[in-house]
């Protein structure tokens, strides 16, 4: 185990897309534990790979609510949403920042677990948002190419 260090959106690595996972193996299982790690660490919500440096299809969500429970999505794809939510959104690339987002209110994804199992999960209002604003991390988008603006200092 082990704390990987998160990158801010200056570093190139945030801005390139990621290719899928092939290999389901050690390596993959020891990124998916300090993911983990980081991700509890921070305080987030979501941690891609590119934000650990690493250019791969790999996500990890706390879907958890008191208690963390983090879901492991790996060459994740977007497979329905359906809503809409409008509202603040945070990424630990972009400290101390907020920014008003419009995502969809529902959002269901396929991907493969640490082993290369296909699974399917769903989610609402925060997981929703999360699994579409982690997603686009592995294309290299931010969400602050996507949000109408950022939050003030007052409306933070
Ligand atoms: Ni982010």
């Amino acid at each position: 185990m082990g704390l990987r260090k998160i990158l801010t959106d200056k570093e190139p690595a945030l801005h390139k897309v990621c290719k899928p996972v092939t290999a389901f193996d050690a390596k993959l299982h020891k990124l998916l534990d300090d993911m983990a790690e980081t991700l509890l660490d921070s305080g987030g919500v979501g941690l891609a790979a590119p934000q650990v440096g690493i250019l791969r299809r790999v996500v990890l969500v706390d879907v958890g609510g008191e208690e963390p429970e983090i879901l492991e999505l790996i060459n994740p794809e977007l497979l329905e949403t359906s809503g809409e939510q409008y509202g603040p959104e945070g990424c630990l690339s972009v400290p101390g920042k907020y920014g008003l987002v419009k995502r969809p209110n529902y959002a269901k994804v396929r991907a493969q677990d640490r082993d290369g199992n296909w699974f399917e999960a769903e989610g609402e209002e925060l997981i929703a948002r999360c699994f579409c604003h982690e997603l686009d991390h592995l294309d290299g988008i931010i969400y602050t190419q996507v949000m109408d603006r950022f939050l003030t200092e007052d409306e933070m």
